[in-house]
Protein backbone atom coordinates (compact mmCIF):
# COMPACT_ATOMS: atom_id res chain seq x y z
CA UNK A 1 0.00 0.00 0.00
CA UNK A 2 1.34 3.78 -1.07
CA UNK A 3 2.39 5.65 2.15
CA UNK A 4 1.90 9.58 2.53
CA UNK A 5 4.84 11.92 2.64
CA UNK A 6 4.72 15.28 4.54
CA UNK A 7 7.03 18.45 4.41
CA UNK A 8 7.24 20.97 6.82
CA UNK A 9 9.21 23.93 7.36
CA UNK A 10 10.97 24.90 10.95
CA UNK A 11 13.00 27.87 12.21
CA UNK A 12 14.04 31.67 10.98
CA UNK A 13 13.63 31.23 6.89
CA UNK A 14 15.57 32.12 4.09
CA UNK A 15 15.60 32.96 0.37
CA UNK A 16 15.76 29.17 -0.80
CA UNK A 17 13.96 27.51 2.23
CA UNK A 18 11.22 27.41 -0.23
CA UNK A 19 13.04 25.94 -2.98
CA UNK A 20 13.82 23.36 -0.54
CA UNK A 21 10.37 22.50 0.09
CA UNK A 22 9.91 22.80 -4.06
CA UNK A 23 12.51 20.11 -4.06
CA UNK A 24 10.88 17.50 -1.96
CA UNK A 25 7.08 18.40 -3.49
CA UNK A 26 8.72 17.90 -7.00
CA UNK A 27 10.43 14.41 -6.08
CA UNK A 28 7.70 13.00 -4.33
CA UNK A 29 5.42 13.89 -7.47
CA UNK A 30 7.41 11.96 -9.54
CA UNK A 31 7.01 9.29 -7.26
CA UNK A 32 3.47 8.66 -7.26
CA UNK A 33 4.47 4.96 -7.69
CA UNK A 34 5.31 4.79 -4.35
CA UNK A 35 3.63 7.73 -2.57
CA UNK A 36 0.68 8.92 -2.19
CA UNK A 37 -0.79 12.12 -0.66
CA UNK A 38 1.93 14.69 0.13
CA UNK A 39 1.14 16.85 2.70
CA UNK A 40 2.76 20.02 3.95
CA UNK A 41 2.63 21.05 7.69
CA UNK A 42 1.07 24.44 8.08
CA UNK A 43 3.42 25.88 11.04
CA UNK A 44 6.13 22.35 11.29
CA UNK A 45 5.17 20.17 13.82
CA UNK A 46 3.34 22.83 16.45
CA UNK A 47 0.49 23.00 13.41
CA UNK A 48 0.80 19.28 12.89
CA UNK A 49 -0.42 18.71 16.30
CA UNK A 50 -3.46 20.79 15.34
CA UNK A 51 -3.88 18.76 12.19
CA UNK A 52 -3.05 21.95 10.26
CA UNK A 53 -1.59 20.86 7.35
CA UNK A 54 -2.22 21.54 3.59
CA UNK A 55 -2.55 19.09 0.27
CA UNK A 56 0.06 20.01 -2.26
CA UNK A 57 -0.66 17.87 -4.97
CA UNK A 58 -3.02 20.83 -6.51
CA UNK A 59 0.06 23.96 -6.27
CA UNK A 60 1.27 21.93 -9.33
CA UNK A 61 -1.55 22.34 -11.04
CA UNK A 62 -2.23 25.99 -10.59
CA UNK A 63 1.58 26.83 -11.26
CA UNK A 64 2.26 28.01 -7.57
CA UNK A 65 4.75 24.94 -7.18
CA UNK A 66 6.96 26.76 -9.90
CA UNK A 67 6.55 30.07 -8.16
CA UNK A 68 7.39 28.64 -5.03
CA UNK A 69 11.26 28.55 -6.03
CA UNK A 70 11.84 31.88 -6.01
CA UNK A 71 9.57 33.25 -3.34
CA UNK A 72 11.56 33.35 0.20
CA UNK A 73 10.00 32.74 3.95
CA UNK A 74 8.87 29.93 4.64
CA UNK A 75 5.39 29.05 2.44
CA UNK A 76 4.13 26.33 5.03
CA UNK A 77 4.81 28.91 8.01
CA UNK A 78 7.42 28.19 10.43
CA UNK A 79 7.31 27.65 14.47
CA UNK A 80 10.36 27.56 16.94
CA UNK A 81 8.58 24.38 18.70
CA UNK A 82 11.09 21.81 21.17
CA UNK A 83 9.61 18.76 21.56
CA UNK A 84 10.16 17.17 25.32
CA UNK A 85 13.82 15.50 26.10
CA UNK A 86 11.52 13.20 27.46
CA UNK A 87 10.56 10.55 24.55
CA UNK A 88 7.79 8.70 27.48
CA UNK A 89 5.91 12.00 26.67
CA UNK A 90 2.56 12.39 25.69
CA UNK A 91 2.89 14.28 22.71
CA UNK A 92 5.09 11.26 20.81
CA UNK A 93 1.93 8.73 20.88
CA UNK A 94 -0.44 12.20 19.88
CA UNK A 95 1.82 12.74 17.31
CA UNK A 96 2.30 9.44 16.15
CA UNK A 97 -1.63 8.82 16.20
CA UNK A 98 -1.79 11.69 13.99
CA UNK A 99 0.78 10.16 11.46
CA UNK A 100 -1.16 7.01 11.57
CA UNK A 101 -4.40 8.57 10.81
CA UNK A 102 -2.68 10.24 7.75
CA UNK A 103 -0.98 7.24 6.48
CA UNK A 104 2.59 8.83 7.10
CA UNK A 105 5.59 6.98 5.42
CA UNK A 106 7.76 9.62 5.37
CA UNK A 107 8.36 12.98 7.30
CA UNK A 108 10.64 15.95 6.20
CA UNK A 109 11.51 18.73 7.99
CA UNK A 110 13.16 21.83 6.45
CA UNK A 111 15.73 23.44 8.89
CA UNK A 112 18.76 24.47 11.23
CA UNK A 113 20.01 22.71 14.34
CA UNK A 114 16.86 23.21 16.53
CA UNK A 115 14.75 21.46 13.61
CA UNK A 116 17.27 18.78 13.73
CA UNK A 117 16.38 18.12 17.30
CA UNK A 118 12.91 16.99 15.92
CA UNK A 119 13.76 14.97 13.44
CA UNK A 120 16.26 13.65 16.01
CA UNK A 121 13.94 13.33 18.30
CA UNK A 122 10.87 11.88 15.83
CA UNK A 123 13.26 9.03 14.94
CA UNK A 124 14.26 8.15 17.94
CA UNK A 125 10.86 7.97 19.52
CA UNK A 126 10.12 5.58 16.35
CA UNK A 127 12.34 3.36 17.22
CA UNK A 128 11.40 2.62 20.13
CA UNK A 129 7.44 1.98 18.79
CA UNK A 130 9.07 0.10 15.68
CA UNK A 131 7.71 2.56 13.52
CA UNK A 132 8.24 2.43 9.73
CA UNK A 133 7.94 6.29 9.40
CA UNK A 134 11.21 7.44 7.64
CA UNK A 135 12.50 10.43 8.91
CA UNK A 136 14.81 12.98 7.09
CA UNK A 137 16.23 16.53 7.82
CA UNK A 138 16.81 18.90 4.70
CA UNK A 139 19.32 21.65 5.85
CA UNK A 140 18.64 25.38 5.85
CA UNK A 141 19.90 28.28 7.42
CA UNK A 142 21.46 31.92 6.77
CA UNK A 143 23.70 31.19 9.75
CA UNK A 144 25.73 27.87 7.90
CA UNK A 145 26.37 26.77 10.99
CA UNK A 146 25.42 23.03 11.13
CA UNK A 147 28.01 20.62 11.66
CA UNK A 148 29.10 17.43 9.12
CA UNK A 149 28.11 19.42 6.18
CA UNK A 150 30.24 21.86 4.15
CA UNK A 151 27.69 24.72 4.01
CA UNK A 152 23.47 24.97 4.58
CA UNK A 153 20.91 26.25 1.54
CA UNK A 154 20.44 29.83 2.49
CA UNK A 155 23.47 31.51 3.20
CA UNK A 156 24.83 31.85 -0.32
CA UNK A 157 21.89 34.34 -1.02
CA UNK A 158 22.29 35.67 2.49
CA UNK A 159 26.21 35.79 1.97
CA UNK A 160 25.38 37.77 -1.40
CA UNK A 161 23.24 39.64 0.09
CA UNK A 162 24.74 41.27 2.71
CA UNK A 163 28.23 41.62 0.27
CA UNK A 164 25.82 43.41 -2.20
CA UNK A 165 24.31 45.46 1.02
CA UNK A 166 27.74 46.17 2.05
CA UNK A 167 29.65 47.07 -0.98
CA UNK A 168 26.30 49.87 -1.59
CA UNK A 169 26.56 51.51 2.01
CA UNK A 170 30.00 51.30 1.62
CA UNK A 171 29.33 54.02 -1.59
CA UNK A 172 27.41 56.42 0.84
CA UNK A 173 30.15 58.51 2.24
CA UNK A 174 29.54 58.11 6.10
CA UNK A 175 30.09 56.34 8.91
CA UNK A 176 28.12 53.18 9.18
CA UNK A 177 28.15 50.23 11.42
CA UNK A 178 26.25 47.25 9.89
CA UNK A 179 24.47 44.52 12.63
CA UNK A 180 24.40 41.42 10.61
CA UNK A 181 22.61 37.99 11.98
CA UNK A 182 24.29 34.66 12.94
CA UNK A 183 23.42 34.26 16.20
CA UNK A 184 26.74 32.19 17.76
CA UNK A 185 28.30 31.64 14.50
CA UNK A 186 30.02 34.55 11.95
CA UNK A 187 29.79 32.99 8.81
CA UNK A 188 27.25 35.72 7.64
CA UNK A 189 28.79 38.60 8.77
CA UNK A 190 32.78 37.21 7.37
CA UNK A 191 30.42 37.45 4.09
CA UNK A 192 30.87 41.02 4.31
CA UNK A 193 34.52 40.36 3.43
CA UNK A 194 33.13 39.82 -0.38
CA UNK A 195 32.46 43.16 -0.37
CA UNK A 196 35.84 44.47 -0.48
CA UNK A 197 37.36 45.57 -3.98
CA UNK A 198 40.78 46.28 -3.33
CA UNK A 199 42.75 45.61 -0.33
CA UNK A 200 41.75 48.51 2.89
CA UNK A 201 38.43 48.77 0.77
CA UNK A 202 35.48 48.98 2.93
CA UNK A 203 34.63 46.96 5.08
CA UNK A 204 37.70 47.90 6.40
CA UNK A 205 36.81 46.25 10.06
CA UNK A 206 34.63 43.17 10.18
CA UNK A 207 33.98 41.32 14.04
CA UNK A 208 32.84 38.00 14.43
CA UNK A 209 31.63 35.90 17.67
CA UNK A 210 33.92 33.62 17.55
CA UNK A 211 36.43 36.21 18.95
CA UNK A 212 36.38 38.05 22.35
CA UNK A 213 35.02 41.49 21.79
CA UNK A 214 37.08 44.14 23.47
CA UNK A 215 35.35 47.47 23.56
CA UNK A 216 38.82 49.73 24.14
CA UNK A 217 40.31 47.53 21.01
CA UNK A 218 37.06 48.22 19.16
CA UNK A 219 37.66 52.26 19.60
CA UNK A 220 41.45 51.63 18.83
CA UNK A 221 40.23 50.18 15.60
CA UNK A 222 38.42 52.38 14.69
CA UNK A 223 40.10 55.33 15.44
CA UNK A 224 42.97 53.95 13.89
CA UNK A 225 40.81 53.63 10.51
CA UNK A 226 40.07 57.28 10.56
CA UNK A 227 44.11 57.70 9.82
CA UNK A 228 43.28 56.34 6.28
CA UNK A 229 39.47 57.22 5.75
CA UNK A 230 36.79 58.90 6.95
CA UNK A 231 34.29 56.70 5.15
CA UNK A 232 34.39 53.71 7.41
CA UNK A 233 32.36 51.00 7.36
CA UNK A 234 32.16 47.88 9.93
CA UNK A 235 30.42 45.21 9.95
CA UNK A 236 29.51 43.04 13.36
CA UNK A 237 28.02 39.87 13.67
CA UNK A 238 25.25 40.08 16.02
CA UNK A 239 26.47 37.84 18.31
CA UNK A 240 29.59 39.71 19.21
CA UNK A 241 30.88 38.88 23.17
CA UNK A 242 32.76 39.01 25.83
CA UNK A 243 34.33 36.02 25.58
CA UNK A 244 32.96 35.02 28.80
CA UNK A 245 29.37 34.61 27.54
CA UNK A 246 27.95 38.45 27.64
CA UNK A 247 26.57 39.79 24.68
CA UNK A 248 27.83 43.44 23.70
CA UNK A 249 23.70 43.58 22.60
CA UNK A 250 22.61 42.72 26.21
CA UNK A 251 25.02 45.66 27.25
CA UNK A 252 22.17 47.92 25.96
CA UNK A 253 19.15 46.63 27.15
CA UNK A 254 17.81 43.14 28.34
CA UNK A 255 17.15 40.19 25.91
CA UNK A 256 15.03 37.58 25.85
CA UNK A 257 15.51 33.94 25.09
CA UNK A 258 13.07 31.72 22.66
CA UNK A 259 11.58 28.91 22.97
CA UNK A 260 14.67 26.90 22.67
CA UNK A 261 16.30 29.21 25.07
CA UNK A 262 18.18 31.08 22.35
CA UNK A 263 19.26 34.47 23.67
CA UNK A 264 17.24 36.69 21.05
CA UNK A 265 20.18 38.70 19.54
CA UNK A 266 19.65 42.29 18.49
CA UNK A 267 21.02 46.01 19.29
CA UNK A 268 24.82 45.37 19.41
CA UNK A 269 25.07 47.80 16.51
CA UNK A 270 22.98 50.76 18.37
CA UNK A 271 25.48 50.48 21.48
CA UNK A 272 28.36 50.52 19.77
CA UNK A 273 27.05 53.26 17.33
CA UNK A 274 26.74 55.13 21.23
CA UNK A 275 29.75 53.87 21.86
CA UNK A 276 31.91 55.32 18.66
CA UNK A 277 29.49 58.96 19.22
CA UNK A 278 30.24 59.25 23.20
CA UNK A 279 33.89 58.36 23.21
CA UNK A 280 35.06 59.32 19.45
CA UNK A 281 32.84 62.16 18.82
CA UNK A 282 32.31 61.27 15.22
CA UNK A 283 29.26 60.95 13.49
CA UNK A 284 27.88 57.17 12.61
CA UNK A 285 25.29 55.22 12.02
CA UNK A 286 24.25 51.78 12.56
CA UNK A 287 22.59 49.76 10.21
CA UNK A 288 20.97 46.13 11.55
CA UNK A 289 20.34 44.20 8.18
CA UNK A 290 17.43 42.36 10.59
CA UNK A 291 15.25 40.30 8.69
CA UNK A 292 16.31 41.77 5.25
CA UNK A 293 19.33 38.90 4.74
CA UNK A 294 16.88 36.04 5.12
CA UNK A 295 13.75 37.32 3.14
CA UNK A 296 15.28 39.25 0.50
CA UNK A 297 14.41 37.48 -3.33
CA UNK A 298 16.72 40.36 -4.68
CA UNK A 299 19.86 38.41 -4.34
CA UNK A 300 19.07 35.25 -4.88
CA UNK A 301 21.87 32.96 -5.50
CA UNK A 302 21.49 30.71 -8.75
CA UNK A 303 24.03 27.66 -6.83
CA UNK A 304 22.20 28.03 -3.71
CA UNK A 305 18.96 27.53 -5.36
CA UNK A 306 19.91 24.58 -7.12
CA UNK A 307 21.88 22.97 -4.25
CA UNK A 308 18.72 23.76 -1.99
CA UNK A 309 16.19 21.99 -4.65
CA UNK A 310 18.64 19.24 -5.13
CA UNK A 311 18.98 18.63 -1.54
CA UNK A 312 15.02 18.76 -1.47
CA UNK A 313 14.89 15.83 -3.82
CA UNK A 314 17.70 14.10 -2.61
CA UNK A 315 15.81 14.07 0.84
CA UNK A 316 12.74 12.12 -0.87
CA UNK A 317 15.31 9.97 -2.64
CA UNK A 318 17.13 8.65 0.57
CA UNK A 319 13.98 8.27 2.38
CA UNK A 320 12.36 6.03 -0.47
CA UNK A 321 15.54 3.78 0.20
CA UNK A 322 14.59 3.49 3.39
CA UNK A 323 16.96 5.46 5.51
CA UNK A 324 16.13 7.53 8.37
CA UNK A 325 16.76 9.68 11.31
CA UNK A 326 19.24 11.44 8.71
CA UNK A 327 20.22 14.56 7.43
CA UNK A 328 20.92 16.17 3.88
CA UNK A 329 24.57 16.80 4.09
CA UNK A 330 26.69 18.83 1.42
CA UNK A 331 29.68 17.47 0.95
CA UNK A 332 32.54 19.55 -1.69
CA UNK A 333 34.79 17.73 -3.45
CA UNK A 334 38.57 18.02 -3.83
CA UNK A 335 37.92 18.79 -7.89
CA UNK A 336 39.58 22.29 -8.66
CA UNK A 337 36.31 23.22 -9.76
CA UNK A 338 33.99 24.05 -7.15
CA UNK A 339 31.37 20.92 -7.07
CA UNK A 340 29.16 19.07 -4.61
CA UNK A 341 27.85 15.85 -3.93
CA UNK A 342 24.79 15.03 -1.30
CA UNK A 343 24.89 12.56 1.42
CA UNK A 344 22.58 11.40 4.44
CA UNK A 345 24.25 12.35 7.77
CA UNK A 346 23.61 10.84 11.13
CA UNK A 347 20.87 14.05 12.51
CA UNK A 348 21.35 12.90 16.12
CA UNK A 349 25.27 14.33 15.31
CA UNK A 350 24.04 17.24 14.16
CA UNK A 351 21.55 18.74 16.18
CA UNK A 352 22.09 21.22 18.59
CA UNK A 353 25.39 21.50 17.64
CA UNK A 354 27.35 24.96 16.32
CA UNK A 355 29.90 25.01 13.46
CA UNK A 356 31.73 27.99 13.98
CA UNK A 357 34.16 29.75 11.69
CA UNK A 358 38.00 28.52 11.81
CA UNK A 359 39.54 31.00 13.66
CA UNK A 360 42.91 30.94 11.79
CA UNK A 361 40.44 32.32 9.10
CA UNK A 362 40.25 35.18 11.36
CA UNK A 363 42.84 37.79 10.83
CA UNK A 364 44.47 40.97 12.18
CA UNK A 365 43.39 40.96 16.02
CA UNK A 366 40.10 39.47 15.42
CA UNK A 367 39.08 42.29 13.40
CA UNK A 368 39.27 41.16 9.46
CA UNK A 369 38.55 37.95 7.44
CA UNK A 370 41.40 35.88 5.82
CA UNK A 371 41.76 34.46 2.16
CA UNK A 372 40.56 31.12 3.41
CA UNK A 373 37.11 32.24 4.03
CA UNK A 374 36.86 33.78 0.31
CA UNK A 375 37.97 31.33 -1.14
CA UNK A 376 35.02 28.88 0.70
CA UNK A 377 32.37 31.48 0.45
CA UNK A 378 32.86 32.57 -3.13
CA UNK A 379 31.54 29.71 -5.42
CA UNK A 380 28.43 29.86 -3.24
CA UNK A 381 27.37 33.47 -3.70
CA UNK A 382 27.23 33.09 -8.17
CA UNK A 383 24.46 33.15 -10.54
CA UNK A 384 21.82 35.21 -9.71
CA UNK A 385 18.19 33.97 -10.20
CA UNK A 386 15.25 36.05 -12.13
CA UNK A 387 12.41 36.43 -9.80
CA UNK A 388 8.99 36.57 -11.80
CA UNK A 389 7.54 40.01 -11.91
CA UNK A 390 4.09 41.37 -11.48
CA UNK A 391 3.52 45.02 -11.66
CA UNK A 392 6.56 45.80 -11.52
CA UNK A 393 7.18 44.41 -8.49
CA UNK A 394 8.73 40.43 -7.32
CA UNK A 395 5.51 38.17 -7.96
CA UNK A 396 5.38 35.56 -4.95
CA UNK A 397 3.54 32.47 -3.80
CA UNK A 398 1.64 32.68 -0.75
CA UNK A 399 -0.47 30.09 0.89
CA UNK A 400 -4.32 31.46 0.47
CA UNK A 401 -5.41 30.04 3.54
CA UNK A 402 -4.07 29.81 6.72
CA UNK A 403 -5.08 26.00 7.69
CA UNK A 404 -6.56 23.32 5.78
CA UNK A 405 -9.46 21.34 7.50
CA UNK A 406 -8.34 18.25 8.27
CA UNK A 407 -12.11 16.82 7.22
CA UNK A 408 -11.28 18.77 3.63
CA UNK A 409 -8.26 16.90 3.05
CA UNK A 410 -8.28 13.89 1.08
O1 LIG B 1 18.73 31.02 12.88
C1 LIG B 1 18.47 31.98 11.93
C2 LIG B 1 18.31 33.32 12.56
O2 LIG B 1 17.94 34.20 11.54
C3 LIG B 1 19.51 33.84 13.36
O3 LIG B 1 20.50 34.39 12.55
C4 LIG B 1 18.86 34.83 14.27
O4 LIG B 1 19.61 35.08 15.43
C5 LIG B 1 17.59 34.13 14.60
O5 LIG B 1 17.26 33.31 13.51
C6 LIG B 1 16.46 35.07 14.87
O6 LIG B 1 15.34 34.31 15.19
P1 LIG B 1 13.87 34.90 15.23
O7 LIG B 1 13.51 35.35 13.86
O8 LIG B 1 13.03 33.76 15.72
O9 LIG B 1 13.92 36.04 16.19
Amino acid sequence: MKKNAIVGQSGGPTAVINASLYGVVYEALNREDVIGTIYGMINGIEGFLNENMMDMKPLEVNGELELIKTTPGSYLGSCRYKLPEDLTDAVYPQLFEKFEKYNIGYFFYIGGNDSMDTVSKLSRYAETVNSEIRFIGIPKTIDNDLVLTDHTPGFGSAAKYVASTVREIAIDASVTIVEIMGRHAGWLAAASVLARKFEGDNPVLIYLPEVAFDQEQFLADVQKAFEHTSNLVVCISEGINDGNGKFVCELASDVGVDTFGHKMLTGSGKYLENLVKDRLGVKVRSIELNVNQRCSSAMLSATDEKEAIASGSFGVQTALKGTTGMMIAFHRTDDADYHITYAPEDVNLICNQEKTVPLDWITENGSDIGQQFIDYALPLIQGSVKVPEAGGLPKFAYRKCNCSEPSKIS
